[in-house]
């Protein structure tokens, strides 16, 4: 079957077994969400953010980008951001890059490749601040990888330094940001033990007073 067709016939089936184990599972969805957790992802197809951790419409709150980047004037993400922390008051929030990230690897060239360029700039810049540890580096695989790696680690702290995360801290709001690099050829996570819940860690100018 063509793939467009496919995709509304899974529907469908989809819709079918859900309700088969759970009559009411659209019913209770239709009330509103509370998801714990916040997903900042890549938009990278084999990364699905529901799929890979196990959780059901309803559980996650996703903002996907490529390079899962934070840039503090991305009116997008910050207003993804505001609702999941105002809002929702979400606990977590995870950023999940991925090895073979191909943003990230245009990052680490030379080719211009269009538009684009100007947003694996971000990703330029992250480079720019770990030369010295990334160009040690003789392997490019290895390279790559960690560089998926401190990218995430970037974007983490970049999420600390919002208005918005220290203002939920000041007012003791718990919510935890982690970072996670994600093995899109064995499913599984690596947790890069990046944990932040307040802004001590963040360099003193970046800390806001309110
Ligand atoms: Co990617």
């Amino acid at each position: 079957m063509e793939f467009y067709k496919q995709i509304l016939e899974n529907n469908k089936e989809w819709v079918g077994s859900k309700l088969s184990s759970d009559p009411e599972f659209f019913k209770r969805l239709e009330n509103g969400q509370q998801p714990p957790l916040l997903w900042i992802g890549c938009a990278d197809s084999r990364v699905p953010a529901n799929e890979i951790i196990g959780t059901q419409p309803g559980e996650v709150f996703v903002h996907r980008n490529i390079a899962n980047m934070v840039i503090h004037t991305d009116m997008n993400m910050l207003s993804v951001l505001d609702y999941a922390v105002n809002a929702l008051k979400v606990e977590h929030i995870i950023v999940c890059g991925h090895y073979g990230c191909g943003g990230v690897k245009a990052a680490m060239g030379n080719q211009s490749i269009g538009l684009i360029d100007n947003w694996i700039r971000h990703i330029k810049d992250v480079y720019k601040l770990h030369t010295e540890e990334l160009e040690a580096i003789e392997d490019e695989k290895e390279r790559w990888d960690r560089f998926v790696e401190l990218n995430v680690i970037e974007q983490v702290y970049d999420l600390a330094e919002t208005s918005i995360l220290q203002n939920a801290w000041k007012n003791e709001q718990k919510v935890v940001i982690h970072g996670w690099a994600y093995g899109v050829g064995t499913g599984l996570v690596n947790d890069l033990n990046v944990h932040l819940s307040g802004n001590e860690k963040l360099d003193e100018v970046y800390r806001l007073n309110f």
